[in-house]
This record gives C-alpha cells, structure tokens and sequence, in this order.
C-alpha cells in the first residue's frame, strides 16, 4: 500500500506510505472527488536537495524522528542506557477500518514500537490523533517526551493565535508571526491552567473570524502539557503537542506502553468561525455526555457570591424560593456546606455536613429545593485536603509531596495522592455516600490549587494523578449515570475535551465582571460551544475586579452561555426582579437556538466592541449581541456586519433589547428597529446596519427572522 486515504463530509487526509518510514501527509483539506490521485498529490510538495543539504532531503512527516536527520524538535525524545536516544521506525502493519486507521511500526535498533492513532470524524471532520509507545527491549526506556501528533503546517501560514491567563482571566488570546525558531509551551501545574490553555491556531496573515486559512489543534490533557509551533530551519513548518513528563515520571519497563492524551485538530477556508464550528460539533456530537446533549441546560443559581460560607438555612431557603418564581431551574449550594467549613482554611476532606448550619443534615434545603420545582446541585472539591480537617489529621501520608521538601500550600490545602488507592476509594466512598443518600442532580467539582511537588512513592505522579482523577470521576458517573458534573478549578483551570467526557458543563470563570467575561468567553468559543460554558450574573459591584456594571449588561454577557446568576437575591429591588426574570423568561424562549445553533463571532471594523451571535442550522433564525468596551473613538463609523445568514433570505430584524441606556442611543435607533423591519440576508451581511452605542458596558440584542424560509 502506498497511499491511504480518508474522508469525511467535507475534508479529505491522504496518507503516504510509499517510503518504509513514518507516513506523511501528503493532502489534508478540503473534500476531493474520488478521481483526485494520490500519486499526483504526493508529489505536490517536495523537499528540495541542495548542496550543502543532505543527499536524502528531509519531508516533516507524522512524527518526525533524529534517526532520519531531522533539523527539528524531534517527536520522540527518550534513551535506554545512555543509548537508543534516536529513532529509526519502520512501518510493520495498517490496520485501516473505514475513517480510522492504525498504524504500527518498530524500531528494531531501539526495540520499541509505535503506534499512531488517526482518525477523521465523518461528520465533523475532525482529525484525531494519539501515539502510543511500547518498549520491547529487557531494559527500560526512559521516555522524556513522546509527541501525541506532529501536524505539519503549510508555509503560508504565517501568524500565530496561542492563549494565556490567570486566576479571573482564562482564555486571553495573543496574536503573534509564525517565524523562525519555535513558540514553546509548558504547563506545570498539573490541571489544564489558567494560564496555557493547550490549544494552538496558525493561519495566513491576518486572519480573522470570517476570513483566511486556519489549522487549529487542542491537546485533550488535565495535566501538564508541553506543544509547540514551530519553523524548522528549513523553513517546513510543525505543531507539535504532547504530554510534559517530569524526569523519571515515564519509565518503560520490558512490554509496558504509553498512550499520549488524544490531539484534535481541524483546518478552515473560512476563518476562525468555520474552525470553532468544526470544534463544536465534534464536541457536541462525540465528547460531551449524552446528559449535555439530550437535555435543556438548566437556568442556574448559585450560592457562592451570594452567601459564601455563611450559610443560613432560613435565608437559603428564601433565596431558592425566590429563586424558582423568577424562573430559576437549578440551586447550587456552593462551598461552606460541610463539617467546620466556615471559611477557606479548613475542613477540606471531611464531607459531613456541618451540624451547626444543617442540624438536620442537607434533605430540609434538597427538599424545599424540589418543591419549588427546581434541580438540587452540590459543590465538592474531592482531591484536596486542608491540614486542618479530620481527614488529614488521621492521614497525614495520604498526601503528595516529595520526601525532605516541606508541602506548600495553595488556598490553605495540600492535593490527596489519589494513586493510593485507599485514597481514590475513600473519596468515592464519600461521594458515592452523598449521591446515594440524597437527591442531587448536579456536583460542581471543584480544584483549587495547582499541583508543585506531586510526588508518589518518591517518583513523579503527574501523569499517574491526572488518570487517577479520571478513574475517580468515571467511577463517581457509573454509579450515578443521573448526576451531572460540572468541571470548575478556580474557574476556568480544568477545561478540555478530556475532561469534558466525563463532565458536562465547565465554569469558565471566577471572574463575574461583564467586560472580563466579554474577552474570555470569546477565547474560550473558539473551542468550547457556548452550552458548555457556565455563565453567571453576578453582583453589581463585581467582587473580584471592582467594577460596578448594570444588571442589563451583565445578563447579556451570560445570556448565550449555561446562563445563571450567584449573587444575593434577596437584595433586589421589584425592578431589577422583573428585569432578571425578563432576561430568563426570554433566554428560555430562544435557549435551543443558543444551545444547539451555530456560534458566530463577528469581524466588526471597531475593536472596542464584541460581537456575536448564533443562527439556526436551517438560516430561518438568528440573534445576534453587540457590546460596547469602551467609549467608541469616532460617531459614525459604526457599522455591524452580520454573518452566517442564507444571503437571499429575507429577514426581519428586530431589537429585542435596547439595552443601552444612554438617551444618545436611544435617539439613534430608529423606532422602527424595535418594531422590526426587513431586509435581505446579502445586505445585513455585506453593507450591514450602523448602530451607535456611546457607552462603554451597554449592548443590544437583534433577532433575524427568516420570513421567507425555503
Ligand atoms: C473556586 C470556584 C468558585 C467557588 C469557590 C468555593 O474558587 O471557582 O466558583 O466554588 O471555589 O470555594
């Protein structure tokens, strides 16, 4: 076999295997018709030979080895003894079954064996990716990095989109050029991170929503990452992503193997819009629990800001009351529920409730909860302990650290070494104990701290942990199918397909500020579906930035999202009850276009605004929300153009809330926008409507309505 060839709905990736080494890609893009020959498109692209190069010029291939002369940063790096530090496979056997194909190939020399994983989801078009390594020799290999897929980038991809972060910022998006040597990234902290989120996007110069070519890959990992993009210096172009292994972490003993997390990876004609669709949908129809997709995403309210660790059962009482008759589906008792946890410092590993605020246990709140017809959800941080609870003082081993470090705290709390498996059982057990004897619907599984000196039995356990909490957490699911987890680490920490196929919702944030919220949950679109990502009105003085925002804008921030609020509902005035039940009454009406649509993000002429909207698969339905970030620097140029919409429908535009106050825009929209006027789906996208907005945390929201559906 010399060539191989899969296709999905709209893409076609052509292997090939004519060398007796590693398979490169010879085509990945768009659908070909079966004539296209393989011959003809591997021979598109050739490494040229030149005199000071080597006689046998190098082709970046599916996993790029030292044993070839390869001038990058090899996919493989590992040695046996000092010895065995390059690799030379050889394909042994294909194993091709409909859109997945496996390869196997050995290394003699080296004694391993390699096999690459790939896959193209049919619909979506997904290319997946992973490698797995087995040592075959009688001494062990000490793996120091094993790539889950090398992707090979065409030249004229010149510029970069990479991520950043911190506590109350996650998904912060830099913008750089792809150009000699490499953008390396490591994340160290032993969950997914706040700070590198291990997703990459490289594409042609300026690329944007609606226009250019992008390839963009995820690494599905909650633990340490290390990816890369890089220009060899003969100017071919890779990503790379695999796990960061700790030294000593991977030792291969004689038959054992690795398996890396799974890459996945797509490629768009069509902009940042056509890659985060391909995302989507892969993660809607293959990774998130069928619980996501078969059911409404409950409207939310959650006690944290609202209460924090002063929980009264009287008032909690009153708040979910009030909660479910302003249309509330959902009550989260946040952290404080448990044995001593009257603040951050304590308790931590002791799931009793609290005697003193629940003399009669949780079932008195659990029961008022359902009587006001809504979903019961508990917060639980299972892996972490505080050294002042009951459990640490009885167990002070169950712990990770490394002998002769002293522990250092994160939040007031050490990480329990869930590779013991006294440690895994006990937590399950105390899960298992709360969901079998109460009626809950939902855990909010938190993780507060970031792994340091994650050490088990001496040996680093990074790895060991990461499968250790997805054993816990898929063992907590088989035995309550029902229950839905939401995936939450200070935030945003822990957010990515892996996780999300055993959780069915993430907090995308602590950060409850509107103009925060803005620039993160467009990062995080551009690989999570907005369902997906918890969003919540929180106070108006926002607790973790200061700022003070009107209630309007921020439940237009979270309106698209899982949408919810946590702060004191007791607080509000009769107004702001009706403008919050308003804004729930109204999330309801459209929540399965907003769930089950597509998610657009618009390229608007002025960059202190956002934009974005979801329209329906069929066209016939869209909304779409306009915010301004800040004071516009000029009056007229304002124009909005909208994307996505069939160009010969005719739609009625509609503003279903003016939600700017300012008397300046108020004279700007016309009356008849809010009664609603028509206008051709070509002319709203190309010439657009100009909406003026001067004040900084105030937007609107259109609805276009198809009125002449086909
Ligand atoms: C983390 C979460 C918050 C909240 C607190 C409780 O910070 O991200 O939403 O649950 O823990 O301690």
């Amino acid at each position: 076999m010399t060539h191989l060839r899969l296709d999905s709905a709209g893409s076609t990736y052509l292997l090939d295997l004519s060398g007796n080494g590693l398979p490169r890609a010879a085509y990945w893009g768009s659908r070909l018709d079966e004539e296209a020959s393989p011959a003809a498109l591997a021979c598109c692209h050739r490494p040229p030979v030149f005199q000071a190069g080597l006689d046998t010029p190098y082709h970046l291939n599916l996993f790029p080895e030292l044993g070839t002369g390869f001038k990058g940063r090899p996919a493989l790096i590992g040695e046996k003894k000092r010895k065995n530090w390059a690799s030379l496979f050889c394909i042994n056997t294909v194993k091709h079954e409909k859109n997945a194909v496996k390869i196997i190939l050995t290394d003699t020399l080296a004694a391993l064996e390699l096999v690459l994983d790939i896959r193209l989801d049919p619909e979506t078009d997904l290319l997946c990716r992973r490698s797995t390594l087995k040592n075959l020799s009688p001494d062990p290999y000490n793996l120091h990095y094993c790539a889950a897929a090398a992707i090979e980038i065409p030249a004229f991809c010149r510029e970069l989109l990479s991520f950043h972060g911190c506590w109350t910022g996650e998904f912060l998006t830099q913008r750089s050029d792809f150009s000699t040597g490499m953008a390396l990234f490591e994340n160290r902290t032993g969950r997914t991170s706040h700070e590198v989120f291990p997703g990459l996007i490289a594409g042609t110069a300026g690329f944007s929503e609606n226009c250019g070519t992008v390839f963009g890959t995820h690494l599905a990992w909650s633990g340490n990452s290390s990816f890369f993009a890089e220009v060899v210096p003969d100017g071919s172009r890779q990503i790379q992503m695999g796990e960061l292994l700790t030294p000593g972490e991977m030792v291969l003993e004689t038959g054992q193997t690795y398996t890396t997390p799974w890459v996945y990876a797509a490629f768009s004609h069509t902009g940042l819009n056509g890659l985060s669709h391909k995302f989507h949908s892969f993660l809607r129809r293959s990774i998130l629990p069928e619980t996501i997709r078969s059911k409404k995403r409950p409207v939310v309210f959650n006690s944290w800001e609202a209460v924090y660790f002063a929980h009264d059962l009287d008032q909690l009482k009153e708040m979910a009351s009030k909660a479910s008759s302003l249309g509330f589906e959902r009550f989260v008792l946040d952290d404080g529920w448990f044995h001593g946890r009257d603040d951050d410092s304590r308790a931590l590993g002791d799931w009793q409730t609290d005697p003193e605020k629940y003399p009669r246990g949780l079932g008195p709140l659990i029961d008022h909860v359902k009587e006001n017809g809504m979903d019961f959800g508990l917060w639980v941080e299972p892996e972490m302990v505080n050294p002042d609870s009951m459990l640490y003082r009885q167990h002070p081993d169950w712990v990770m650290g490394l002998a002769g470090f002293h522990h250092i705290t994160g939040r007031n709390q050490l990480v329990l070494n869930l590779c013991r498996n006294e440690v895994a059982d006990y937590l399950f057990d105390r899960l298992n104990d709360l969901l079998s004897s109460h009626d809950i619907d939902y855990l909010k599984w938190d993780m507060n701290r970031i792994l340091t000196l994650a050490g088990h039995m001496g040996f680093p356990a990074f790895h060991q942990q990461t499968r250790a909490l997805y054993g816990l957490i898929d063992r907590v699911k088989t035995a309550h199918p029902r229950v839905e987890i939401e995936t939450c680490a200070s935030g945003g920490a822990r957010i990515d397909f892996e996780i999300l196929k055993r959780t069915d919702r993430f907090w995308t944030s602590d950060s409850n500020d509107p103009f925060r919220r803005q620039v993160i949950q467009k990062g995080a679109s551009l690989f999570f579906p907005p369902e997906a990502a918890g969003s919540h009105i929180g106070p108006a003085v926002c607790h973790t930035s200061g700022r003070v925002t009107d209630l309007k804008f921020r439940a237009l921030t979270s309106f698209f999202n899982h949408f919810g609020a946590e702060f004191n509902l007791l607080e509000l005035h009769s107004d702001q009850e009706e403008e919050l039940a308003g804004f729930i009454e109204l999330h309801k009406k459209y929540r399965d276009l907003l769930h089950r649509g597509k998610s657009v993000r618009l390229d608007l002429c002025d960059a202190l605004r956002n934009g974005y909207g979801t329209v329906a698969d069929d066209q016939t339905l869209a909304l779409f929300c306009i915010v301004q970030m800040d004071i516009p620097a000029q009056t007229s140029d304002r124009t909005v153009r909208f994307s996505h919409l069939a160009p010969d429908g005719l739609y009625r535009v509609r503003l279903l809330r003016p939600v700017d106050p300012s008397i300046h825009s108020k004279l700007s929209f016309p009356e008849k926008w809010m009664k609603g006027f028509t206008l051709p789906g070509r002319v709203l996208m190309e010439s657009g409507l100009s909406v003026f907005m001067p004040w900084p945390g105030t937007g609107v929201l259109f609805e276009l309505k198809q009125v002449n559906p086909i």
